[in-house]
Order: structure tokens, then sequence, then C-alpha cells
């Protein structure tokens, strides 16, 4: 059972990735060692904008090479996916909405449905809302069930931390994925 965290801030250290990195460390604090999880941060990565060729409507997998195609993969591998992004202008910033984009080629014989998602969204002020938006369009496109969303207030680095709803929530969230891989672990053991 595998739960892969994303976190599409090019803040490598920002609020985006101190929220979802903060569900992550609540799964490993059970020490099950069935349960692996993963931390990326998509800072730093070239991952370049879809350029609408259409042709992964044939190869059904992006025609372009660059750092998407390893995340991507692992994103096929995993059974609970936590994806975050901070605000920019209301909206999820470019690098995360480059990386979505990018799954369109994943969608066409529904790659990742059946997943199970969380979504965080980070901003100072407003926009919170059309962040979270976009992050539910993108999972429930795909097939993803939800399994809830965060949605925190922070300016600076490390400014979230303050926000004791959105830490509380993460805990919350990590708790409830914490079920989720319970009760599959337990089932899938009964079907052996
Ligand atoms: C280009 C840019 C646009 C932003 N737009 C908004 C916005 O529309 N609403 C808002 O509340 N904050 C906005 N912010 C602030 C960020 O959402 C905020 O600093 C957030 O904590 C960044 O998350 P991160 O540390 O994970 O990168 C913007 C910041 C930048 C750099």
């Amino acid at each position: 059972m595998k739960v892969l965290g994303i976190s599409g801030s090019i803040r490598k250290n920002g609020n985006t990735a101190i929220l979802v990195k903060k569900i992550i460390e609540y799964i490993d604090s059970e020490g099950c060692s069935e349960f692996e999880t993963e931390y990326i941060s998509l800072s730093g990565l070239n991952i370049k904008p879809c350029i609408g060729c259409e042709k992964c409507k044939e190869s059904k997998w992006c025609v372009q090479k660059d750092d998407w195609n390893a995340v991507a993969e692992k994103m096929i591998e995993c059974d609970v996916l936590i994806i975050g992004s901070p605000t920019y202008f209301y909206d999820v910033n470019g690098h995360s909405k480059n990386f979505i984009d990018r799954t369109y080629s994943l969608y066409h014989d529904r790659k990742l449905a059946g997943k199970n998602a969380v979504v965080i969204s980070v901003c100072a002020d407003r926009g919170c809302e059309r962040t979270l938006a976009t992050l539910e369009g993108f999972v429930n496109t795909h097939g993803f069930s939800s399994l809830g969303f965060v949605s925190g207030r922070g300016f600076k680095e490390g400014d979230i931390l303050k926000d004791e709803h959105a830490i509380k929530k993460c805990d919350a969230i990590g708790e409830r994925i914490l079920k989720l891989l319970s009760n599959t672990h337990r089932d899938s053991i009964k079907q052996d």
C-alpha cells in the first residue's frame, strides 16, 4: 500500500510542502511496515507544459520526455495521492498546472481511476477555494475517490504552522488514510 505526497510549490520548504509532509509524517508515525510513503517536491523538476499534440491518445503516455515521466510512474503505483498547490492569482501555480495538464495522457485509458486522493491548497489571504476547485477537478476527472481536503493560510515560508486548523486537519486526514489502508490491507489478507 503506497501513499504518495506531491507539493507543486516552487518553494521547496514552503507552506504547501509543510502540509503535505505533515500528513505523510502522521502515517509514518504509526510505523506500519505495510504502508509505504513517499514525498516529492516538484520544485526544481523540469516539467514542460502540455503542448496539446494529442499524440497521447494513441501512445497512452505523454510523448514529451522530462521529469514529469518519473513522477507519473510513481502516481500510477500509488494507492493514495496527496497533492497540494500554493495559490497564485486565485488558482493553482503554473508549475502544478503543467504537472496536472500532462496527466491528460493518463486519462485515455483511465490509469488513475479508483485511487484515493487528498487535495491541499495554501493561500496568504484569498483564493484558496479556486485552487481547491482546480485540484478537485483534476482528481474527479481521473476518477479518484476523495478522502477530503486541507486548506491553509500563510504568506511567508513556515507561516502555515500558525494555522492550527490546517495542521489539525492534516492529522485528521492522516488518520482517515490510515483507516482506509488498514481496512484495504485486512481485506486483501482475507482474500489470500
Ligand atoms: C505570484 C504569486 C501570486 C499569489 N497570489 C495569491 C493570491 O491570489 N491569493 C493569496 O491569498 N495569496 C497569493 N499569493 C501568496 C501565496 O499563496 C502564499 O505565499 C503561499 O503561502 C505560498 O505557498 P508555498 O509556500 O507553498 O509556495 C501569491 C504569491 C505569489 C508569489
